[in-house]
């Protein structure tokens, strides 16, 4: 397994201190069912830094107002603090322009944004939108109704029995009537990293936009948007350490001025009257009414936070995690992984002969370890491998090797209930 590609800097620096910041996440102190947790979700959600605790309840202590309205200073440090949110994100991206960055929901909201949005108004009827046989159903459902609503036609890329991209297959799809790629940086139940600039690259030499789902990858790996060259990125805060109910969308200056507005009232409105309606500039354009102000500083923290840390030293520990844990459930008898790409990121699926995914996410929490068990809100990803279900065991760099070692002993365990 090699490191996540697209990082700015390779330099790992020196080795995590992985007690250290423990102690920063309260809620790795607690006992599960009276064992200590060994939290393994961290694809569902991540837990939560207590510097982003701070900063959250700071806003709502300290600073909560609306932005944007008020002259009052109560609201303008809301605006300043939720404005420098916004430049710690697209710092984070690189993106070029803070007004490329706007919040959202969480990626969902980003992926139905663009094809409520971008999509309503370009796509026509024989049109093509091109995804891949690993996306999530987020990255599925919102492109499919569009193509049913337009008379358009949803393509899909195959992938290996691997769990890779095939990316000749990809290439053939492309074609003259392809009006966008949309795909994975990371797929969340395999952990596969798509070769998402080469995927750009020949999506461009179409003139096809690439709408890039980042949720999975943002939490792992340096982001680039400029590096990668995509047209929209998105990821959720809650993955990255932030908290639930806000996410990003980074979109392309060109692209966004050119869209409509996705959602109306509040801030996106510039002036109204009953004939006609001026909408505000980007970001503005699709931040309608009161968005998640503590949602976004919260993100922003959790920024700061993982920065901290360096990006590059997170993919380190992570990458070791994965190495280790990948051997060492490779030796147990009766344990086969789903999506074995040589470039993953910090997830391992798994099935366990004659035993479902559900009585193994079952006994594995009754030692306090968590970790998700079900089809992944990836059902074409199950198909393919022709299972129900897998067992999904996630890492973040909060976790340790002893704790993939209690997984083990878990799964150890589970098969002698089932012998
Ligand atoms: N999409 C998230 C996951 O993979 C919830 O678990």
């Amino acid at each position: 397994m090699q490191a996540m590609t697209h990082l700015r800097h390779t330099d790992a620096g020196s080795a995590l201190d992985v007690e250290a910041v423990r102690r920063d996440f309260p809620i790795l102190k607690k006992k599960v069912r009276g064992k200590p947790l060994v939290y393994l979700d961290n694809a569902a959600t991540t837990q939560k830094p207590q510097q982003m605790l701070d900063a959250l309840t700071r806003f709502y202590v300290d600073t909560c107002a609306n932005i944007h309205r008020g002259l009052h200073q109560l609201s303008e440090h809301a605006t300043r603090e939720y404005e420098e949110a916004r430049e710690k994100v697209r710092r984070f991206l690189n993106a070029p322009e803070a007004r490329e960055i706007i919040f959202v929901r969480g990626a969902t909201e980003a992926v139905n944004l663009v094809a409520h949005s971008w999509g309503r108004g370009t796509l026509q009827p024989g049109d093509e939108v091109l995804i891949t046989g690993m996306e999530h159903h987020a990255n599925i459902v919102p492109w499919q109704v569009l193509c049913q609503e337009k008379g358009a036609k949803l393509r899909v890329a195959p992938i290996s029995d691997a769990g890779e991209l095939l990316l000749e297959e990809f290439e053939k799809r492309l074609g003259p009537r392809t009006r966008l790629v949309a795909v994975a940086h990371v797929s969340n139940a395999l952990g596969t990293v798509n070769p998402v600039r080469r995927i750009v690259e020949m999506a461009h030499r179409q003139k096809t936009p690439v709408f890039v789902d980042g949720a999975q990858a943002a939490p792992h790996t340096r982001i680039d948007v400029q590096a990668l060259d995509c047209d929209f990125y998105a990821f959720s805060g809650h993955k990255l350490y932030g908290p639930t109910g806000v996410g990003v969308l980074y979109g392309k200056a060109g692209l966004l001025e050119r869209m409509p507005p996705y959602q109306c009232g509040g801030d996106m409105i510039r002036s109204v009257t009953f004939e006609e309606t001026i909408f505000n500039t980007i970001p503005y354009k699709f931040e309608a009414g009161t968005p998640n102000i503590a949602g976004a500083i919260g993100l922003g923290a959790a920024i700061d936070y993982v920065e901290g840390i360096g990006l590059e030293r997170i993919a380190a520990h992570e990458h070791d995690l994965l190495a280790y844990a990948t051997r060492r459930l490779a030796e147990i008898p009766g344990l086969r992984i789903i999506g074995t790409a040589p470039e993953k990121a910090a997830v391992i699926s798994f099935v366990l002969d004659g035993i479902h995914a559900h009585d193994i996410g079952t006994i594995l929490d009754r030692e306090g370890i968590a970790v998700r068990a079900g089809h992944h809100c990836a059902q074409p990803v199950m198909a393919r491998f022709g299972v129900p279900a897998t067992t999904r065991a996630s890492f973040a760099f909060y976790n340790t090797r002893q704790e993939v070692d209690a997984l083990v002993a878990g799964i150890h365990k589970v098969q002698e209930v089932f012998r």
